[in-house]
């Protein structure tokens, strides 16, 4: 197809025919568009809105943002994953805030030069903010773009990089670029789908390329298979007199910053039973004295690149040993404010465990 065909087509589409209504559609703040697009880095629109809302609602400008704790704004994302987003969004709150007057940037340069904000964001809050012409590649655009154009070179390589940054700019509506993104995004979430696309409503049927050679399905080309990793921890859920240890994860790992019970990660599955974790609470700990409460069934999640399978074994100990004496012991209440991982939540909220839990 031609190249002024497909932005002629999409755009008519666009205005025609997409009903999709979001929070941030429309939005002129580049601070809401900014974490309206933070937000939906990784996320389906459809978790991301609840969130947004949160947010907007608690932090309704920057400057309110940079000011909150770090636990407050973890708490509030707490659920959404890849809390790097989290971290860097307080960061640049804070940066904007105190280095740059409270003023978003309103260039494409300055707008990535932004802590957490790569070529995609950017080009996304110039154009909806500021209207300035930067076309969004992301994996909605790289399916669009290969399907109707035909172009089977893998997106995950250096030249299908290249070919498909080159192919958005030039199809990318240079005099409304703030819509014409908005337009592809919404295609490609909601008529050009990965999986079960409906090409039978589709406005660029006749003049797409997979369509007419029954490549549908086969574009586009990815070079690697992801192959995940699984990873096994057992966590120890020491209770003490009303309060339960917690641990803020640090390093360059999953989760950091969020909150856990006391982690041992293993290489191979481990088989827990009585008498291995009394051994193990007495070589690793020095504990002698406690009662086992209950060990879990092994928990889920998958991450990008890693399967995590975490089991849980509730520890009451009537006294802090020596060994543990470093963590923070908190009450429930205190524990309901910190940010914990998904898995570690859905431990918490397994009903069946929840009498036991102090
Ligand atoms: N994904 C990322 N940004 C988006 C937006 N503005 N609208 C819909 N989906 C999105």
């Amino acid at each position: 197809m031609s190249k002024p065909d497909f932005t002629r087509l999409l755009m008519r589409w666009h205005k025609n025919v997409n009903q999709r209504q979001m929070p941030w559609k429309g939005e002129k703040d580049p601070y809401k568009i900014w974490l309206s697009e933070v937000i939906l880095q990784q996320t389906r629109v459809e978790q991301g809105w609840a969130y947004y809302e949160k947010f907007v609602a608690a932090y309704p400008t920057i400057q309110q943002l940079a000011a909150a704790s770090d636990e407050a704004v973890f708490k509030l994302w707490e659920g959404l994953g890849y809390y790097n987003r989290c971290r860097n969004l307080l960061f640049t709150a804070r940066y904007i805030t105190e280095n740059m007057g409270g003023n978003f940037p309103a260039d494409y340069d300055s707008i990535l030069a932004l802590k957490g904000v790569g070529p995609y964001t950017a080009a996304a809050i110039a154009s909806f903010a500021f209207n300035l012409p930067y076309a969004v590649v992301d994996g909605n655009v790289f399916r669009v773009l290969s399907r109707c154009f035909g172009i089977d070179t893998a997106i995950d390589s250096a030249e299908g990089r290249k070919i498909f940054s080159k192919l958005a700019e030039d199809v990318l509506d240079k005099k409304q670029p703030g819509l014409y993104n908005q337009a592809i995004m919404d295609f490609g979430a909601t008529v050009c789908k990965p999986a079960m696309p409906l090409c039978g409503k589709c406005p660029l049927q006749q003049v797409c390329f997979a369509w007419h050679s029954g490549r549908v399905n086969h574009l586009p080309v990815k070079e690697k298979v992801l192959q995940k990793k699984n990873r096994w921890f057992t966590y120890f859920l020491f209770a003490c007199q009303g309060k339960m240890l917690v641990s803020k994860r640090t390093g360059n790992d999953i989760w950091q910053s969020l909150h856990e019970p006391y982690l041992l990660e293993t290489e191979e599955k481990p088989a827990w039973d009585k008498e291995t974790v009394f051994t193990w609470l007495k070589d690793q700990l020095d504990i002698a004295k406690a009662r086992l409460v209950h060990v879990s069934p092994v928990f889920n999640q998958q991450l990008t690149h890693q399967n995590i399978k975490a089991q849980f074994i509730k520890i009451e100990l009537t006294a802090i040993p020596p060994s543990l004496q470093p963590y923070m012991w908190v009450t429930p209440v205190e524990a309901a404010k910190l940010a914990f991982p998904k898995i570690i939540n859905s431990y918490f909220e397994t009903t069946s465990f929840q009498p036991t839990l102090f």
